[in-house]
């Protein structure tokens, strides 16, 4: 491939769209506190590892006040609250997130990495699109088919990671706002700016205080709100790890979870694809976001009759990807997240060169400073390689290949997870019997890492408990629905 083929002239947004803080608080009760012990702790900007601000360090006594706040407000104001009025709050955050949504894409690229093209068209319009469609929940719960006048928990403990920071906070705010119940939310260390600026939206929409609480820190944060004997529910977006001690922690608590957690998503390919789309979706399926998406389609799964093409098609196409500073609208594949993630991606690939399987990327310069990894493919990987068993988390495909499509659903079925899985074939009998054979809670056909907050989200196995989004994401903020 003639390598100026597609040479673009940059095109970078413009940072001056966000006003950064030097350090932040946190956010309870309507108001910003200073934390307890005056700890604070850096966010940086991946690409470039320049120090955005200054954050804090809640500890448990801040987690306290935080919990403490969402009870008063749940039982002098939410609670009381008509349900339809609910709805309004939930509109107009859902407005004010349009309004200033650039603001929130520049400030989630800066903050995590990713490219300003996934941020102003994925993210903060799927997080604005999630408050919509749970404000028009708000005061329809008692036809949702989840029981005559369903009750919330109360207060509800959320914890987010860094992949999507403000969307993950979008998918657990919203539903739990409409179902009535109140909230502190943790975000990840390493990506809380949008969740400040959240904090600011709340307060602009006059949200009662003490209904939304934002608190920042670290895992100890975490677990402090996951013990707390105020917290009715936790709601956890991360690594199967910490979902397990979560699970363990509240054992015999009588708390309510759900648990999103890892995958290692199969996209498996049949010898009558319509490979051009195919590539496109194994490209998006893996490279989106840099990898860090828990459904990536992570494991290539491959006919062997048509092995050789496809591989010549996804090569030519990797070597398209545009990888560099997130904040050009050209961009493709952004920075990693954190130099602790990309240890991580180092190491299991390097694992992959030891325990025999090929890796090719295609020629591309990396920045000499931030956290960059190019995107990778691994060929000849069998299913006892750890890159074909473990979550990678990055821009890191694994090939493997299958003669009859029985193989192709064992082969797919074996792993510990059971989030997403992707199907390419021109035959419809053939995508209805895979989808029913695979064992994964979402399963795309000839498209991949389509989301919408109608469709409900969530895992087999490992990969979590419940599901988010939709009329099914309403029933675990809810007493007793099912
Ligand atoms: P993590 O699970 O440690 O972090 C996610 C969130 O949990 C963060 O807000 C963190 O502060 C919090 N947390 C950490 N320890 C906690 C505890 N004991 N109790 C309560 N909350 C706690 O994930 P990490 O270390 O950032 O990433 C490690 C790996 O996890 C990644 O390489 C990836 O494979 C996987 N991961 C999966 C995600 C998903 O969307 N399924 C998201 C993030 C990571
Ligand atoms: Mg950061």
């Amino acid at each position: 491939m003639d390598k100026n083929f597609f040479e673009y002239a940059p095109a970078p947004e413009s940072r001056a769209l966000v006003s950064i803080k030097a350090q932040y608080g946190l956010f309870i009760n309507g108001a910003w506190v200073e934390p307890k012990t005056k700890d604070k702790f850096a966010t940086i900007n991946p690409a470039n590892e320049e120090v955005l601000s200054k954050i804090s360090q809640a500890s448990d006594s801040d987690v306290d006040r935080a919990v403490k706040a969402a009870r008063a407000a749940y039982l002098k104001t939410w609670s009381k609250m008509p349900a339809k009025e609910r709805g309004k709050y939930l509109f107009r955050i859902a407005r004010i997130m349009q309004e200033r949504a650039r603001e929130f894409a520049v400030l989630e690229t800066l903050d995590n990495g990713k490219p300003i093209r996934e941020s102003r068209d994925v993210d903060v319009p799927l997080a604005a699109a999630h408050f919509f469609y749970h404000a028009g929940w708000a005061d329809k719960l008692d036809y949702a088919g989840l029981g005559i006048n369903p009750k919330p928990h109360g207060v509800v403990g959320q914890i987010i990671p860094w992949n999507f920071p403000l969307l993950m906070l979008a998918w657990k705010i919203a539903p739990a706002l409409a179902t009535g119940n109140t909230v502190v939310l943790k975000p990840a260390e390493t990506t809380p700016l949008t969740a400040l600026l959240f904090a600011e939206v709340c307060q602009q929409a006059e949200l009662p205080a003490g209904v939304v609480n934002i608190i920042t820190g670290d895992g100890a944060t975490g677990a402090a709100l996951v013990n707390h004997p105020g917290v009715d529910k936790i709601a956890f977006t991360g690594s199967t790890e910490v979902g397990k001690l979560i699970a363990r922690s509240i054992a015999i608590s009588g708390k309510n979870a759900t648990l999103e957690l890892g995958g290692k998503a199969a996209n498996i390919v049949f010898e009558d694809a319509p490979i051009d789309e195919a590539v496109e979706g194994i490209v998006n399926g893996i490279f989106f976001n840099q990898g860090h998406v828990c459904c990536a389609g992570s494991r290539l799964i491959v006919q062997e009759n048509i092995y050789d093409d496809l591989l010549a098609k996804l090569k030519r196409r990797m070597s398209l990807i545009r990888v560099g500073d997130p904040l050009d609208k050209n961009t493709d594949l952004g920075a990693i997240n954190s130099a602790a993630q990309l240890a991580k991606i180092k190491e299991l690939s390097a694992s992959g060169d030891t325990e025999g399987a090929f890796r090719w990327s295609p020629d591309c310069q990396l920045p000499s400073k931030g956290f960059w990894f190019a995107p990778t493919i691994f060929t000849g990987v069998t299913q006892s390689h750890r890159i074909a068993r473990e979550e990678i988390f990055g821009p890191v495909l694994s090939v493997l290949t299958f003669r009859t499509p029985q193989e192709a659903i064992e082969k797919a079925n074996n792993t510990p997870y059971g989030l997403s899985a992707g199907i390419w074939s021109e035959k419809g009998s053939r995508i209805l019997w895979a989808s029913k054979a695979l064992k994964a809670g979402v399963i795309w056909a000839n498209t991949f890492n389509k989301f919408d907050p109608a469709s409900p989200f969530g895992g087999y196995k490992e990969s979590g408990w419940g599901r988010e989004g939709g009329r099914h994401g309403l029933a675990p903020y809810l007493k007793g629905a099912k």
